[in-house]
């Protein structure tokens, strides 16, 4: 018979993985897809760009290809543990499909919120898929986020957004990871930032490892913005955010002040990055890493670019130490998101099926 107590890191989850610093008990139910553990890749053409060490945390290659997957696993336990018969989030796409693998793991319902239009057609489809109750509104993310947290307090559903704490104790779990890896924190850690709940849960990880003496030190935290839904860089609510950045296309994130202290905490910074940049970044690091991700994963690529071509000191890298060492966390996989690259596939037209034309078509 199969064994199910000799499990690799992979398969147990995060959970298994690091138990003693989750909010669950023996008691707790454990509702896993095997996620976290993901790869995190020494990136040789974006280190020579950089001239200091990059490392990509690749978390596209979680269950449901993002991120989400790290906090849904425990969310989903403790709403299981206390006795949740139905899941709700708002979503710009892939905390509903997280949210619904694990309600249809859990075998219970999941009601996923999202703006009319704005979902990326992958996540979209994930969500059918897993079989949620989706209802799409004439509205944004924070629209959606308003209705949840309302619909929330009726206690009929289990919120599974990063407002609830046991989202972001799961998503830290990323932070314990690349530190076990590399053996201490990185110096700079860049990553997209759009309702704000992974930056928040990554600066806990990386305080409680120094905290429980498994590192010697946190990063700098650098969060990047797409330009026309950058709340926290200006620092005011934005009513229309706009971006092909879809995941990120929030105008009032939940967790700003948890951002913005994270920030000043770790002497880090928040930016912003055009679609043309984010754009750029994602196909520069499919064609020469090898890793394809979804357009705001590409956000923290975009930022590193910014961060090496610029002369102005606060945004530069040349200042600082070669021997430092830079994580970029990419969040969702690009799969997820085909949309602007089908555009492209468009152009291929058959050829005749001969070495000939075949030859001719290669241009070599
Ligand atoms: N990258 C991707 C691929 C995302 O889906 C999100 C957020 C972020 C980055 C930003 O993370 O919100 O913690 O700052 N997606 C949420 C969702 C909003 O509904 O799927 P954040």
């Amino acid at each position: 018979m199969h064994s199910t107590t000799t499990k690799s890191l992979r398969s147990g989850g995060v959970i298994e993985r690091y138990r003693g610093f989750l909010p669950v008990s023996p008691a707790t139910p454990i509702i896993s897809l095997g996620e976290g553990n993901t790869p995190l890749i020494y990136s040789p053409r974006l280190s020579e760009r950089v001239r200091r060490a990059v490392f990509i945390k690749n978390e596209g290659v979680n269950p449901t290809g993002s991120f989400k997957d790290r906090g849904m696993t425990v969310a989903v336990s403790r709403a299981i543990e206390r006795g949740a018969t139905a899941l709700i989030c708002a979503s710009t796409g892939n905390t509903s499909a997280s949210a619904a693998a694990y309600a249809a793991r859990a075998g219970i319902s999941c009601v996923v919120i999202l703006p009319a239009g704005k979902i990326a057609t992958g996540k979209l489809l994930q969500a059918f898929a897993y079989g949620a109750k989706i209802v799409a509104i004439d509205g944004n993310f924070d629209d959606a986020l308003r209705i949840v947290r309302e619909l929330g307090e009726t206690g009929d559903f289990a919120i599974v957004n990063s407002i609830n704490p046991d989202r972001i104790a799961g998503q830290k779990t990323a932070a314990f990871e690349i530190v076990d890896e590399l053996g201490d924190a990185p110096d700079f850690h860049l990553l997209p930032v759009g309702n704000a709940g992974n930056i928040t849960a990554y600066w806990a990880g990386y305080r409680e490892y120094v905290a429980r003496e498994r590192s010697t030190k946190c990063p700098s935290m650098l969060g990047f913005q797409a330009i026309g839904a950058a709340p926290i860089f200006y620092d005011r609510i934005i009513d229309k955010p706009e971006t092909i950045a879809s995941a990120i296309r929030i105008g009032n994130p939940a967790s700003w002040k948890q951002a913005r202290a994270a920030i000043a905490d770790s002497r880090g910074a928040i930016d912003m990055v055009s679609d043309e940049e984010i754009l750029f970044a994602q196909s520069w690091l499919a064609q020469h890493e090898g890793i394809f991700v979804e357009p705001a994963s590409a956000a923290s690529i975009a930022g590193l670019f910014k961060w090496c071509d610029s002369e102005d000191a606060v945004h530069s890298f040349q200042k600082i130490r070669e021997a430092s060492r830079i994580v970029c966390t990419v969040t969702g996989h690009g799969l997820k998101d085909p949309d602007a690259i089908i555009r492209r596939m468009n152009e291929l037209k058959p050829v005749a099926a001969t070495v000939a034309d075949v030859r001719r078509a290669i241009e070599l």
